[in-house]
């Protein structure tokens, strides 16, 4: 249990909504008012005692301050006993909070990804997301939870995609600020993250954004100023990259606007890493390098402070910000009062979440399924087994259990009504070994013995484990020259064994060397050690029900020696089976059964942080297999597991589309719940969807000599769709749910001064025969303008529920920023906007117009 300073009106509040956050989405009757997690937290009642903190700060000497602006290791910050600051913890992120190791012995959590958030447009819902991440950070000893991902889906190539919210920075900042907020009243810190322009992986450390202030302050930065002035985040993270040449964690942009201009007065994090400079990174508004102990700070600063090369003021400022967070998260002692965490069911959250996500994107009257279900059901992909619930890199969280979607439709139907397919591989690389196939040769438990040993092979930690993936960040122990595994592996069926990992390695099948090799990664992307190793197969030939003895010895290397870090994944070869045999057993499993249900999907090698996609087709011979399933059965019905876009050249051909994302670990129960309709899909898409690839207005993502330009300015997303005069497969905010909704009024004052925000008042009608969700969305438009805008913008929007049949008034708030435009400071145009009401962006029934004077 963690003490904390008293702040008045901080106190937490018990699970469930605070006051005045409503349930997210508004109940179904009389004139609602749409649920935005209400106003800026106070800021004064947020903020501690300021005198208190500065004579905290004046009892250290400059060592000692500067020794608190470097981690203490890889995921805290160093305590100091002599002033009552103890540790703090920060934790990935964004979609579960894994803690201080990655290790499944310590499961989390694991909830839809990101732009399944997005697609529910309920900021409620992030606002309770939050709730239940503070609780995860709560349970975990978590201080810090370092997300949202608010950089925004520029490119659908992004490998971080999955990781983002929107190709809308309006979206994004609503929903970011229901996440921030939800933490935050709950005595946890958020981190939204990467401040700014970090919307792609390519060359990621280094690459320098060149794009214009217009497109800078109205796209990229307007979700961090949304989380800085309404949400009041305590920290920002500082990105990697550099914009217009200067790398973020020296950018004059971390002193103004978010500084000078938003009114920050929290911590600047550094993305891990990220600071590469002593004076410049000081002198600006950076404030946390991580992770520590080593870094470019520490004796270096103190000596560039006596030096007067950096002022201490700046250390001082860097400090107190750290204390007056310290204090915010309850880190600094003063024998206060202690709070608990909000107690929270988090597979139910997770479960609820995933079905508010999914987007129906096509239904030929399929889904749901009537009654208790169809008579048989032919599961089939890979996924339907092994599903991809979450994408790869540092937002990854280890899971104590994932429902499978063959799990969730076995609860739900039975056994007797499944057969279940395995289609084509998916995975590219190695899949994991099953852990069920393996056995400690030391324990006879399941799984497999880690050491650790020193360089005269003295054995400093041995661990049984209970995953083939593992990784250490930060806390291999120190001194580690060698890891060794072992294993005694029983074949479930003839593929070969494989390993992954970074550097050399070697590997012994009972007693005889059979690999000795140096697995490279690209040297500018040393992230791709940790989270996307090169992979081997081994050359050995194994028989179904065949046992044998693996032991690996892994030499660890320089970069990891430091950093304590390092990946190790024990796996198989992917293309066991041949895909023309695959695909015929799909086939006569789906010509026999009532409906088919395919599973496809992405892979690690796809979506994950450290690098980004190279098309955006769906691996291996998935696209061939849906054909073959859908030609042979009229009820096909494709799942989709993906964090960002995919191609679905099959889409005419199937009866219905379930866009599943990144679903977090319960994505098998929720997918039952909605396709036997005891759930809504309640998404709608937070992004475009392509039909073809050629068509993306924005796709480029290679830096050329180390820039990479935004030529486009605010033309992203669908406002260049809509510009481009090509039709997308699906268009920004699409998605069907079980019920139709008409859109019957739209009203607005019809003139406001610049400036002003205003409420457009709708009345929508559900006029299908069940009670279903409404997202009403509100577009911007201006045909004259003496400046370049998109054909029309998101200006506003509300999640509503209503019964069948029912009618419902809902107000819509469009923040004055809906009408302004950057040129140097906000200017609001004088003239006439049309205001455009409907189910999407290409889909806008109503509109009425608003002067602004
Ligand atoms: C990622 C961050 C993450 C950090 C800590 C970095 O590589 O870019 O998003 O929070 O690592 O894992």
């Amino acid at each position: 249990m963690r003490a904390r300073l008293t702040i008045p009106g901080r106190e937490i509040t018990p699970a469930g909504d605070a006051p005045g956050h409503g349930n997210g989405l508004l109940a179904a009757a009389g004139r609602l008012s749409p649920v935005v997690p209400a106003a800026v937290a106070d800021k004064d009642e947020a903020m501690p005692d300021e005198q208190k903190l500065r004579a905290l700060l004046g009892k250290l000497s400059l060592e000692r301050k500067v020794r608190l602006l470097t981690g203490a290791d890889f995921w805290s910050t160093h305590a100091e006993p002599a002033i009552g600051l103890r540790r703090m913890v920060l934790s990935d992120g964004p979609s579960g909070v894994r803690g201080e190791t990655w290790d499944e012995r310590s499961p989390s959590l694991s909830l839809p990804s990101a732009s399944a958030l997005a697609a529910s447009w309920d900021p409620g819902a992030a606002y309770r997301y939050g709730i239940v991440l503070a609780a995860e950070a709560w349970r975990k000893g978590v201080h810090i939870v370092l997300g949202p991902t608010i950089n925004l889906h520029r490119s659908p190539l992004g490998g971080r995609h999955f990781e983002a919210f929107s190709e809308d920075p309006l979206l994004t900042g609503r929903i970011a600020a229901g996440y921030v907020r939800g933490l935050q009243d709950h005595g946890v810190a958020a981190s939204p993250k990467h401040f700014v322009a970090n919307d792609f992986e390519t060359e990621r450390l280094t690459a320098s954004v060149v794009l214009d202030d217009r497109a800078l302050r109205e796209l990229y930065l307007a979700p961090f100023e949304t989380v800085v002035t309404e949400a009041g985040s305590w920290l920002v993270m500082s990105a990697y990259n550099a914009v217009g040449g200067t790398t973020m964690t020296e950018h004059p942009l971390l002193e103004d606007p978010l500084c000078r201009e938003w009114g920050f007065d929290g911590v600047v994090v550094s993305d891990w890493q990220a600071v590469r400079s002593t004076e410049a990174s000081a002198r600006a508004r950076q404030d946390l390098v991580m992770p520590g102990p080593e870094g470019a700070w520490g004796a270096a600063l103190v000596e560039a402070v006596a030096d007067g090369r950096v002022p201490e003021q700046a250390v001082n400022e860097k400090v107190l910000r750290l204390l007056r967070l310290a204090a915010r998260v309850g880190a600094l002692e003063d024998g206060q009062s202690s709070v608990a965490a909000p107690p929270v069911d988090g597979r139910a959250f997770a479960r609820d979440r995933c079905a508010d996500g999914m987007v129906l994107l096509c239904n030929e009257d399929e889904l749901p399924w009537s009654g208790s279900g169809p008579r048989s059901v032919a599961l089939i992909g890979e996924p339907a087994l092994w599903p991809r619930t979450q994408g790869g890199g540092s937002a990854t969280v280890l899971p104590e259990q994932v429902t499978s979607p063959l799990d969730g439709l076995r609860a739900a139907l039975g056994p007797d009504r499944l057969s279940v397919s395995r289609g084509v591989p998916v995975q590219q690389g190695i899949a994991e070994l099953p852990l069920d196939a393996l056995t400690d040769p030391v324990s006879g438990e399941p799984g497999l013995r880690a050491r650790f040993l020193d360089a005269a092979g003295g054995e400093l930690r041995t661990e049984n484990r209970r995953s083939p993936a593992l990784r250490w960040l930060g806390n291999a122990p120190e001194g580690a020259a060698v890891l060794e595994l072992r294993t005694r592996y029983r074949a479930p069926d003839s593929s070969r064994p494989g390993i992954a990992c970074a550097g050399r390695v070697q590997v012994l099948a009972d007693g005889n060397t059979v690999l000795d090799t140096e697995l490279a990664v690209d040297a500018d992307n040393p992230a791709a050690a940790l989270f996307e190793p090169p992979s081997a197969i081994l050359p050995l030939a194994v028989e179904a029900g065949a046992e044998v003895e693996l032991t690996v010895r892994y030499t660890i290397g320089e970069l990891s020696r430091t950093l304590r870090a390092l990946a190790i994944t024990l796996g198989t070869e992917t293309a066991a089976v041949p895909v023309a045999e695959g695909i015929a057993a799909a086939v006569d499993a789906a010509r026999e059964a009532e409906t088919a249900v395919v599973f496809v999907g992405t892979n690690t090698e796809v979506e994950s942080e450290g690098h980004d996609r190279k098309n955006l087709a769906l691996p291996g011979a998935q696209d061939e297999l849906v054909r073959a399933v859908a030609a042979v059965n009229p009820r096909t019905v494709v799942v989709v597991e993906a964090g960002s876009p995919v191609l679905m050249p099959w889409r005419a051909e199937v009866a219905a589309i379930l866009l599943g994302w990144f679903g977090g670990q319960e994505l098998g129960s929720a997918l039952a719940d909605v396709l036997l309709g005891v759930r809504e899909p309640g998404g709608r898409l937070p992004t475009t969807w392509p039909g073809a690839e050629e068509d993306v207005p924005v796709l480029d993502v290679t830096p050329i000599d180390g820039e990479l330009r935004y030529p486009e300015g605010l033309h992203i997303g669908y406002r260049a769709w809509l510009g481009s005069g090509r039709e997308p497969a699906w268009p920004f905010g699409h998605g069907l749910g079980y019920t139709g909704f008409s859109f019957d009024t739209i009203r607005a004052d019809s003139a406001i001064s610049g400036g002003e925000p205003i409420t457009v008042r709708a009345t929508v009608t559900n006029t299908g025969a069940r009670a279903g969700k409404c997202v009403a969305q509100v577009y911007a438009a201006r045909a004259e303008s003496t400046v370049d805008r998109p054909v029309r913008w998101l200006a506003g929007f509300a999640a509503l529920q209503a019964g069948p049949g029912q009618t419902v008034t809902v107000d819509i708030p469009v923040p004055a920023r809906a009408f302004a435009h950057w040129d140097g400071e906000w200017r609001y145009e004088p003239g006439e906007f049309e205001l455009l009401l409907g189910r999407c962006a290409t889909d806008l029934p109503l509109t009425t117009t608003v002067t602004i004077r």
